[in-house]
């Protein structure tokens, strides 16, 4: 049984060696494409590998139709819209991803974020405390727990929107319910954004929910670049000279918002919310533990088409 590890952006080498050795023990073998530039090379190494970990690597229907003998492929990480599922689905691949193994790593940079731009992205001036500040957390999931957990810590008043949790749950950990995200957007001070990136997601934060902010408020967006509107965000800042963005990938327009909006902007030039040893380990690891017992037991979970 072979896996292929294909990581454009690779894990850290601690995370690698326990790869190895969870797969080795289970009698599988181990290739590594790492740090590949031209995706041809991609296509070569699946050829004829049995299972396969990515982490944001796009998993193309040209990749799928190059990797002749898979079987599974897991997205070290939790959000899997790089991977064509309809492609997996079509050659009865499972795809499946590691949930919440990444989402302190990506709470911690959200919350560094804010400190961030709270305080003119470290620029001399007068800033601002979080503390006493309203923090909305659009998507109530393991990421977004975890910053309304550190949100808390600073002493800030917590607020959640997600339709898909229950307000008794969200209750629970000492954070507001709220029942629309016009109403999470309209009150907020921060937004932290965790949504996935879907065809229903994808472009659905612009004009009508950043223009409801109050005065001074800053949108973090450590989910993807894909759910901005980009226009729209470019317009609304242009408007509202007090409004700030915060991201964790550049954005397509990263250019114009840097130099329009200077300390109001920010982005990391490579997504890194997930780039921390621990966080490589832990996804990694758990990547790997499900290929072998997908193999060995026929476990399914994690399974996501
Ligand atoms: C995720 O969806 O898990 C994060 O965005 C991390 O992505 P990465 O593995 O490319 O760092």
């Amino acid at each position: 049984m072979k896996t292929l590890v294909a990581t454009e952006k690779p894990f850290a080498k601690t995370a690698v060696d326990g790869i190895r050795k969870i797969t080795e023990e289970a009698g599988f073998e181990l290739h590594l494409l790492e740090k590949y530039t031209d995706v041809s090379d991609f296509y070569k190494a699946v050829a004829d590998v049995d299972a396969l970990i990515v982490r944001s690597d796009k998993v193309t229907a040209a990749v799928i139709d190059a990797a002749k003998n898979l079987k599974i492929v897991v997205r070290a990480g939790a959000g899997y819209d790089n991977l064509d599922l309809a492609a997996c689905t079509a050659r009865g691949i499972v795809a499946m991803n590691t949930p919440g193994q990444n989402s302190n790593a990506v709470a911690e940079l959200a919350a560094g974020m804010m400190v961030y731009m709270a305080r003119n992205t470290f620029r001399p001036g007068t800033g601002s405390e979080l503390k006493g500040k309203k923090l909305g957390i659009h998507a109530y999931g393991n990421v977004g727990r975890l910053v309304a957990a550190i949100g808390k810590g600073f002493g800030m008043d917590v607020y959640a929107f997600d339709p898909f949790v229950k307000a008794e749950d969200i209750a629970k950990d000492g954070v507001k319910a709220l029942s629309t995200a016009d109403e999470l957007y309209g009150a907020c001070h921060y937004v932290s954004l965790h949504i996935p990136a879907t065809e229903k997601t994808k472009k659905s934060i612009g004009y009508d929910l950043l223009s409801k902010m109050p005065e001074g408020a800053c949108l973090v967006n450590t989910a993807r670049k894909e759910v901005i509107y980009e226009d729209e965000l470019l317009r609304v800042m242009e408007e509202r000279t007090d409004l700030k963005y915060v991201s964790d990938i550049a954005p397509d327009n990263h250019a114009v918002l840097q130099e329009k909006f200077g300390a109001r902007y920010f982005s990391t030039p490579k997504k890194m919310g997930a780039e921390t040893a621990e966080a490589n380990i832990n996804a990694g690891l758990a990547a790997a533990t499900q290929i072998v017992n997908f193999f060995k037991t026929g476990d399914r979970r994690f399974q996501v088409n």
